[in-house]
């Protein structure tokens, strides 16, 4: 049947009303002619050879066999839905974004959530990072917030990404296995890594196995920053909680429910909106001044750290509600395209350099994976900004741009679009001093990879800690390669020794002998902290 559509909800359900169709029409062509027969082709004779001349053959089996599109890189598998944001109160102090500005303005947003390492095809219930990914409809253009339901990443540089996920994704050779943790390629790419090794502890946590995607965290990752009106800047995390708490489910029901319904968290939000069991997260930030840059014993650009929510609170800042089912998965929610570079006045970024790799990649991968420079002009990544430039022409232009003129500047007018005197929504970029020598070269500060994965370890119930070895047991017993498996456990033991000695005990390695101080890093500050943690084991 035909989904419902109350045009007074949202101006975004508005806008999509226009593209709308639900081919309820006599049967036509793609050019509007009316057919008589669609089950039988035309033929010389009954028991004839099929003529060419059939147009409606040609068509419809043309544009069968054009049906599929690149599913994405990463995150292919996803399910997404409408609904709206909504401010507690005012955020100008710290940001000029208009959509954080007026608590009673509601903002429109479609989420999309999403397992990583999958085929679009694959089981939802796999232990695996959630991605967790708004786009916010505001006035000022796209806001995507483009987080995971795990606050920290495997790498801290963009520029290892694509070795980090070939290792992740199935052996080239012969695309197994399909299960990302249990794999000789990535245990050998996290042992030789030993950034990775924070994430790692919480993929094999009970964190990597949500109950529902109603039932997950998400988090921006990185530091950004908010901008207020006066220019001057403030770091923030950005952190989603949701309203029906944190929940997993248990390695064993995960292998059930794989085999017998693979749809699981798929079905699960779908249901709870049809039914009108809105899910809701409450958006809340980390707020740290930019004095503060340096106080603390990690780096704020290092996207494996988190900030310790008892050094800095988070403050809770407004609410999300998904509302809406899309109408259609491929138009909507595989068409989708996120991109952390979509910013808008008051937001901006830091120079994370995993964040600053991101904001090319996914305008990158989305030129081929939707066909060419204009896939903004799809409906559901359509702005309610208007849009407004000299950008021309292209594969899959919709618009019929009308006037003489497509250049700036000009004098001969009409139909071209112009810089405004008027600052309403104007995006400066953050006037951030940079300056120093070209250099490959990553700080000393992103050096330390193990006390945080301590102190995670640490803040873990005795059964979360027994879910976790069985996991790493579980997982490396998978990994052919002892030298692969020695050298993770060698790793791990930086983290925890009794940690690391059971592990070893459950995969055929030798246990490590002594506990080890952690290598933080000579020049790293995190030192003092991080050993105290260790030191109270
Ligand atoms: C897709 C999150 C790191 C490249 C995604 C998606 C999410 C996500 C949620 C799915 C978006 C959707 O639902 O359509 C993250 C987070 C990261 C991270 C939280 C680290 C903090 C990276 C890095 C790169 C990258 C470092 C590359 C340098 C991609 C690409 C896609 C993707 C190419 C596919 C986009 C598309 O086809 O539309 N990521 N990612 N990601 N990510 Fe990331």
């Amino acid at each position: 049947a035909q989904r419902k559509t109350d045009p007074a909800r949202d101006e975004k359900d508005q806008q999509l009303e226009r593209y709308r169709t639900d081919s309820s029409g006599p049967l036509t062509t793609e050019t509007g002619v009316r057919v008589e027969d669609t089950d039988n082709s035309l033929k010389a004779g009954e028991r004839g050879p099929t003529i060419l001349e059939d147009f409606h053959l040609r068509e419809k089996i043309t544009h069968f066999d054009h049906e599929r599109i690149p599913e994405r890189v990463v995150h292919a598998r996803g399910s997404g839905a409408y609904g709206y944001f909504q401010p507690y109160e005012s955020m100008s102090r710290y940001t000029c974004a208009d959509f954080l500005s007026d608590p009673s303005q509601r903002t429109p947003v479609f989420v999309r959530f999403s397992t990583v390492a999958g085929f679009r095809g694959s089981a939802d219930t796999v232990r695996d990072v959630r991605g967790f990914a708004t786009k916010f409809y505001t006035r000022h253009g796209n806001f995507d917030l483009v987080g995971n339901n795990i606050p920290v990443f495997f790498i801290q540089d963009g520029i290892k990404f694509p070795d980090f996920v070939h290792a992740v994704k199935p052996e080239p050779h012969n695309e197994i296995p399909q299960a990302q943790s249990a794999h000789d390629n990535l245990w050998d790419f996290v042992g030789l890594q030993p950034e990775t090794t924070h994430m790692m502890m919480w993929v094999m946590s009970d964190r990597a196995l949500p109950r529902s995607y109603r039932m997950m965290q998400g988090f921006g990752v990185h530091t950004f920053r908010f901008v207020n009106a006066d220019g001057v800047g403030t770091f923030v995390k950005f952190h989603w909680k949701p309203k029906l708490g944190t929940h997993s489910l248990v390695w064993d029901e995960t292998q059930k429910i794989a085999g017998k319904d693979p749809d699981y968290n798929r079905r699960d939000l779908w249901e709870a909106i049809e039914k009108g069991d809105y899910p809701e997260f409450e958006l809340g930030v980390q707020i740290v001044p930019e004095s503060d840059e340096f106080a603390f014993d990690f780096d704020l650009l290092d996207a494996t750290k988190i900030i310790p929510e008892e050094r800095v609170p988070v403050t809770p800042i407004g609410k999300m509600v998904l509302n809406r089912n899309p109408d259609n998965f491929f138009a909507e929610t595989e068409q989708v395209a996120f991109c952390t570079g979509n910013i808008v006045p008051g937001i901006d970024f830091t120079n994370d350099p995993l964040l600053q790799a991101r904001n090319f990649s996914y305008l990158d991968t989305q030129l081929i994976r939707l066909g060419g420079p204009n896939f903004q002009q799809i409906p559901v990544n359509r702005p309610l900004a208007e849009v407004s430039n000299n950008q021309r022409d292209g594969y899959n232009q919709r618009r019929v741009h009308r006037g003489r003129t497509n250049y700036f500047p000009n004098s001969l007018g009409g139909g071209c679009p112009y810089i405004s005197d008027d600052t309403e929504g104007l995006f400066r970029h953050y006037q951030e001093r940079v300056d120093g020598h070209k250099i490959r070269k990553r700080s000393d500060s992103f050096q330390d990879h193990y006390s945080q994965a301590t102190l995670f370890y640490n803040s873990l119930a005795d059964w979360e800690r027994e879910h976790m070895i069985a996991a790493f047991q579980f997982e490396l017993n998978k990994c052919d390669e002892k030298s692969v498996r020695e050298r993770v456990v060698a790793n791990l033991n930086n983290v925890d020794h009794e940690m690391a000695v059971r592990i070893a005990k459950g995969i055929g390695v030798t246990p490590p002998e002594r506990e080890v101080k952690p290598n933080h890093g000579a020049s790293s500050p995190a030192l003092s902290q991080a050993n105290t943690a260790m030191d109270t084991i």
